[in-house]
């Protein structure tokens, strides 16, 4: 593999398309990776803070509330870029269930990644405390609720532990294709001029 010019050198990637992602797909696949992981691990820290005293608590979920919605607002925006763009083919070596896997896989990233900031926002709006979105208090949309709050809290932490299981799949195909040099991984650190708008 020729790394500068992203020319793939195996039987396998000869098949690979020249499609790609751009500049902004990869910018916002790589900032919500670092993003999402912490976030990740930031909810499972603060979940062992004591609740006494309450102020070191309440901070951190109030900084774990800000940080979710300034991804949510990357995610939309991740999203509108799908939408309004070509998928990049999958090399025409990989079987069909392989290409299978892969489209399901992103789906349900992509679900996980848009159900998390939602149910995380929806749960919070719904006990008695204000959501602080860094520190400025934002209007309550609704009554507290206890039971529909503890309903999304279960959909939140449950979209959270699947989203941590296909992201492990999904690292562990990424290496795969690393291995196999097909030029699937490295598509996603090169920017490419392809990944066309379907409706141009
Ligand atoms: C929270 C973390 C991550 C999320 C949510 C995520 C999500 C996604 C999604 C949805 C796609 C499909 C691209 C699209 O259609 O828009 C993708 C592609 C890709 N991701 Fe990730 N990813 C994450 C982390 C990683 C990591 C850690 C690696 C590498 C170690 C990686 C490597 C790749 C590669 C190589 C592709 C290109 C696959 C292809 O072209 O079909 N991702 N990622
Ligand atoms: C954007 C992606 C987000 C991710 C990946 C994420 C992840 C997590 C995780 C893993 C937990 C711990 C779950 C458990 O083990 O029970 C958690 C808890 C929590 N998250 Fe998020 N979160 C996100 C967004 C948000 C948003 C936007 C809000 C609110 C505006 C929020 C509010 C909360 C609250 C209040 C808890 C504690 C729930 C409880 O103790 O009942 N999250 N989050």
């Amino acid at each position: 593999m020729n790394h500068l010019t992203e020319q793939p050198d195996n039987a396998a990637a000869a098949n690979t398309t020249g499609l790609g992602y751009n500049r902004v797909a990869i910018a916002l696949h790589w900032l919500l990776a670092i993003g999402l992981i912490y976030q990740l691990a930031l909810g499972l820290w603060m979940e062992g803070i004591p609740k006494t005293p309450t102020g070191l608590r309440a901070e951190w979920f109030n900084w774990h509330k800000s940080v979710g919605l300034v991804l949510g607002l990357l995610i939309v925006l991740r999203g509108l870029w799908r939408l309004t763009h070509a998928r990049p083919q999958l090399p025409q070596a990989m079987s069909r269930w392989q290409q299978r896997v892969a489209g399901t896989s992103h789906a349900l990233l992509y679900a996980c990644m848009l159900g998390m900031p939602l149910s995380g926002f929806l749960g919070s709006s719904l006990t008695p405390y204000p959501i602080k979105f860094f520190g400025t208090q934002l209007p309550r949309l609704w009554q507290a609720n206890s039971d529909l709050k503890a309903l999304l809290g279960c959909v939140h932490a449950g979209a959270s532990y699947v989203f941590m299981t296909v992201l492990a799949l999904h690292v562990a195909a990424a290496f795969w294709h690393a291995l196999r040099r097909d030029g699937v991984f490295l598509r996603m650190w090169h920017a490419s001029q392809a990944a066309p708008n379907p409706k141009a």
